[in-house]
């Protein structure tokens, strides 16, 4: 029989549980529609630039991608006002921490975050024996200060996700700047502006334009997964020091961001206006969405400044996520980034929001009629 070839550290991790794709629930459940709100994708598909290149790439599919990622590289560097040395694309947003971990980190090693907030950063320190150190939040916000006191001689990493992935909230710019200021700078922190796009707040700060260029050890995620609609191709990027972005050019995979992903990302860079109208459409099913939460009851982190919104549903979302499944409407259940009685909503369409609002009442009316009996 085969053994677990698995090394020590790995002992407490389980394989990652992928929800059921949306036909499946449909077929099992005999639903005729499934509105999907649970991986906070945007909501609406790739630029049409991004159509477009991918139908002129289809037949080049034979060859290996550009393992250089020239293009993209290039004008990424262009469009933030960096140099090509300064930016490291990977496979999704996901792939640079990943990769980062990879390289960084050792056995005691300690990496810090907020927490609930996003897994990778716990995990993938995990992975390589190193220690996560998670620090509550405060009122759903990152405890920058809190955080601070969590620095030891073995951080190596800091993560500031910022709007924070599963709560939606925003770390102000003079707390990021406080947090800079005090950090040691041995410490890389990592910016994760995976939603940057989204957000329309005067008080938020631009980790490119605000830390990197000011020569910070600072490495700040984007992502093509969000506003530009690219989740499904896997692509994102970080911006920092050259050292920083050396670091995690040694441990990626040569072949890492496929052709089609590079041309793609390429192509939804010159269609800003594109960006403006899906950030307002976004704005306006966010706060319906936080709206209907509230009129259900629930408890939001506020201000939500991404495209999702963070709610409060008990002891355990388990039953209500089950229960909203039922209905056609997919969320995620906030157990796994240490929030069991929460769930987090992705802002869809004005009509998804509504449907998930009417099934939300259904699911509380069933769940208290035996109280009423
Ligand atoms: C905070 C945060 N960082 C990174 C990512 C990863 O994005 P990508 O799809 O680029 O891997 C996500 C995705 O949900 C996220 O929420």
């Amino acid at each position: 029989m085969a053994r677990d070839p698995a090394r020590p550290a790995l002992a407490g991790l389980v394989p990652y549980e992928p929800g059921k794709p949306v036909e499946e629930v449909q077929r099992e459940l005999g639903l005729a529609r499934v509105v999907k709100l649970a991986s906070n994708e945007g909501q609406f598909g790739p630029f049409p630039a991004a159509v477009e290149a991918l139908e002129r790439g289809i037949g080049e599919l034979n060859r290996y991608p550009d393992g250089g990622a020239y293009r993209l590289v290039t004008r990424l560097a262009e469009r933030h006002g960096v140099e090509p040395e300064n930016v490291a694309v990977a496979a999704g947003a996901d792939a640079v921490v990943n990769y980062l971990s990879l390289a960084v980190l050792d056995p005691g090693d300690e990496v810090v975050c907020g927490w609930p907030s996003f897994p990778s950063y716990v995990l993938d320190a995990l992975k390589m024996g190193a220690t996560p150190v998670r620090v509550p939040l405060a009122d759903h916000r990152y405890d920058v200060e809190a955080i601070l006191a969590a620095v030891t001689e073995r951080t190596k990493i800091a993560y500031l996700c910022n709007p924070n992935n599963p709560t939606g909230t925003m770390i102000a710019r003079a707390e990021v700047d406080t947090f800079l200021e005090r950090v040691p700078a041995r410490v890389l922190t990592v910016l994760d502006e995976a939603y940057f796009e989204y957000v329309d707040e005067p008080d938020y700060p631009d980790g490119i334009e605000e830390h990197v260029k000011a020569g910070r050890n600072v490495l700040v995620l984007r992502t093509f997964s969000k506003i530009f609609g690219l989740a499904g191709l896997r692509v994102g990027y970080g911006i920092g020091p050259r050292e920083v972005v050396d670091a995690v050019k040694k441990v990626r995979n040569a072949f890492d961001v496929t052709q089609p992903a590079q041309d793609a990302a390429v192509a939804s860079l010159d269609d800003p206006d594109e960006v403006v109208r899906r950030r307002r459409l976004n704005a306006e099913a966010r706060a319906r969405l936080v709206e209907a939460c509230e009129e259900l009851g629930l408890t939001v982190a506020t201000p939500a400044v991404a495209n999702f919104a963070y709610a409060e549903v008990g002891e355990d979302a388990r039953p209500v996520f089950e229960a909203l499944l039922r209905e056609g409407v997919i969320v995620r259940p906030l157990g796994p980034f240490g929030a069991p009685g929460a769930i987090r909503v992705t802002v869809g369409t004005l009509e998804e929001t509504e449907l998930f609002a009417e099934a939300f009442r259904r699911v509380a009316a069933t769940a208290a009629a035996p109280a009423r009996r």
